[in-house]
């Protein structure tokens, strides 16, 4: 399966499927890109002889050019999958019909709780005693698409955002090519009404 992951920043994520990928996962990471030219995903893929490209947004009048010029760098490399890996972008409701049903995200937090940003701080301010990271279809909702799989993590006493975030990247890095290895060996879809739909036991 050739996967196209986007990134935006530090990209642990990304290094994850890069680990699995050559521990001999059913994938290929067939490119990376960044619309921050800083990213130091770039470097990991670099690392590792995949090709990266930069969109940066700030090249573009709006946010549909912007996705416009990201397809189509996209579907140069014909993906079956697509992965949003730390990607900080607001998609267009119009990039993520393109990609339906090959569209991933990963967000830290236990979806439908803490979309949006800050989930750590946002945690600990509530007082929750768990927390954790969700795998999902992206649809055009924010954080708001159909969870694959979730991991969950104790909140502790003493946590502050930068402890709990490091508790749940160690989940994500876990969970991302867990779900990347499923939709490669055709075991995860999503269906016609958006449910994801699994095979064989998880
Ligand atoms: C992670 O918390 C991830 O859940 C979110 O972006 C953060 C950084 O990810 N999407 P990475 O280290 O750049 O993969």
């Amino acid at each position: 399966l050739a996967v196209v992951v986007l990134i935006s920043g530090n990209g642990s994520n990304l290094q994850a499927l890069i680990d699995a990928q050559e521990q001999g996962a059913p994938y290929r990471i067939r490119a990376v890109i960044s619309n921050e030219p800083t990213a130091f995903g770039l470097e990991r893929a670099r690392r590792h002889g995949i090709p990266t490209q930069v969109i940066d947004h700030r090249d573009y009048p709006d946010r549909a050019s912007f996705d416009v010029a990201l397809a189509k760098t996209i579907d140069g490399y014909d993906p079956g999958l697509v992965v949003l890996a730390g990607f900080m972008r607001i998609l267009t409701p119009e990039f993520v019909a393109h990609y339906r049903g090959r569209l991933l995200n990963i967000h830290p937090s236990l979806l439908p709780k803490y979309r949006g940003l800050h989930t750590h701080r946002r945690v600990l301010e509530a007082g929750d005693t768990e927390h954790g990271a969700s795998v999902h279809f992206v649809t055009p909702e924010l954080d708001g698409g159909p969870v694959v799989l979730q991991a969950r993590v104790p909140v502790q006493p003493g946590d502050d955002p930068d402890t709990l975030a490091a508790r749940v990247l160690k989940q994500e890095h876990r969970l991302y090519p867990t779900v990347v290895r499923w939709f490669a060996e055709g075991r995860l879809w999503l269906d016609g009404s958006g449910r994801p739909c699994l095979d064989g036991e998880v």
